[in-house]
């Protein structure tokens, strides 16, 4: 089959993951940062240059263009924009923003903007951060002013990106902020979906009505290994508590007796205020997926698996699961009675620090792989008249893989971090190729 001509064919990133510039022009740190600065992470001292996007966009915009993307998937960085979380704008962020944009626009390629992907400017996080629910109203703030200046050029905002990280931050402690509490985990979280919910509310307010709005949520779905009546209960369970978690309440149910049931027995409930139902069931324009693989749930194994949750982690215990596109979004689509356009805002394989090369050029067969499998099954979902209207790999470039730095790459395009000199790998090629033969109807 053929795409239709609207339809969205990009790569992804993350301002924390590639922009660097940390402390230039008054952008004030992240928690992210501070993390990094305590060496909470691996390669700690590339979070303040990363990819250098921040002074070298041409570069990113001339791969872009050489791939043939018409999307672009970035996000903004909060406390670039507003160096203290919230009040007076930083003019030097907002103008390279709109820099960015306006180039993109002008190379035929759309933005698709993230605004929170991780990283909370820390002075919030000293008050508190996600877990004190002050942090709904700055996020609305924030969101609102960003909905002013660039929604007559910005056709495609999602309002947060994973949410289960920022329960990881909270939680588990292995991502920023790097909290070891539960309770405050399930709070953080709450409050994150609740502050949504208030962006789109202030999107709807004020908004150019050209742009359109959604979310990214990132579904890991569990199949038992074996069907024994234990892993049923764990594939069960692991759902309600990796990603049911968000898309109930987003999508019009509201959590599910399940959760609320254990979280209390567990005595980690979050306090859920008057309104929350209401504010976190925004009706929405697209929804973006991030899927990269299922997961294979083995009861004997299951304790040691949640340690891993927070969805960067490929789970590959069972081998890569192409499918999995498919399934879920069928699932989705069930589930919710879903009809808006769906998009997968992210897939795409990671490999561990090295990564064969012939000369320059990475021979990342593995991930074209990956993304042959991806893309078959995502276009038989679409044949079935799924309505996938756009897919973004991850990612444009290798780039800070949040606790495990440089380590692992995602890139389709290699980058150095001492010379910030990219160059293509197999996989790039792979994917351009892929979008001159399926786009406008080839
Ligand atoms: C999840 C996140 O959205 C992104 O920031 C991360 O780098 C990729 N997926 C890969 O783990």
């Amino acid at each position: 089959m053929s795409y239709p001509n609207d339809f969205l064919w990009g790569v992804s990133t993350a301002a924390a993951q590639i922009e660097g510039g940390a402390a230039d022009d008054g952008r004030s740190p992240s928690l992210w940062d501070k993390f990094a600065a305590e060496k909470k992470v691996m390669n700690a001292n590339r979070f303040p240059t990363a990819c250098d996007s921040y002074h070298r966009f041409p570069r990113d915009l001339e791969n872009l263009k050489a791939l043939g993307v018409n999307s672009y998937r970035m996000s903004v960085s909060w406390s670039r924009v507003l160096p203290e979380g919230t009040g007076k704008l930083n003019e030097k962020g907002v103008g390279y923003y709109r820099r960015v944009f306006e180039s993109l626009l002008e190379a035929g390629i759309k933005p698709n903007v993230t605004l929170y992907h991780w990283d909370l400017p820390q002075c919030l996080e000293e008050r508190g951060g996600w877990a004190n629910r002050d942090c709904i109203e700055w996020f609305g703030e924030y969101s609102e002013k960003m909905f002013r200046l660039y929604s007559d050029i910005v056709p495609y905002f999602a309002t947060v990106n994973e949410p289960i990280a920022t329960y990881v931050g909270y939680a588990k402690g292995s991502f920023a902020p790097g909290h070891r509490d539960e309770k405050l985990g399930n709070q953080a979280r709450h409050n994150l979906l609740v502050a949504h919910g208030r962006a789109v509310e202030a999107f709807r307010a004020s908004a150019s009505p050209s742009s359109k709005i959604g979310i990214v949520i990132d579904v890991w779905k569990r199949y038992p290994k074996i069907p024994t009546e234990k892993n049923m209960e764990a594939v069960r369970d692991e759902d309600e508590r990796n990603w049911k978690f968000y898309t109930d309440p987003v999508l019009g149910k509201g959590y599910s007796d399940y959760i609320l049931s254990a979280l209390s027995r567990e005595g980690t409930l979050m306090e859920i205020g008057e309104r929350d139902y209401s504010l976190m069931r925004q009706k929405l324009d697209f929804f973006g997926l991030n899927v990269y693989n299922r997961v294979l749930v083995d009861k004997d194994k299951s304790a040691k698996k949640r340690l891993l949750q927070g969805g960067n982690i490929q789970e590959a215990a069972g081998g890569v699961y192409h499918k999995a596109v498919y399934d879920v979004v069928k699932m989705l689509r069930g589930m919710y009675d879903l009809r808006i356009p769906i998009l997968i805002t992210e897939n795409g394989k990671g490999n561990y620090v090295f990564e064969p090369r012939l000369g320059k050029t990475v021979r990342d067969n593995g991930r074209i792989e990956y993304l042959k499998g991806f893309l078959h099954w995502m276009e038989k979902a679409n044949d079935e008249g799924l309505n996938i209207a756009g897919y973004y790999a991850w990612s444009l470039m290798d780039n800070i893989e949040w606790s495990a730095g440089t380590m692992v790459k995602y890139g389709l395009i290699r980058t150095n971090f001492r010379t910030f000199e990219t160059a293509w790998k197999k996989s790039a090629y792979f994917y351009r190729d892929y979008i001159a033969a399926h786009r406008c109807g080839g």
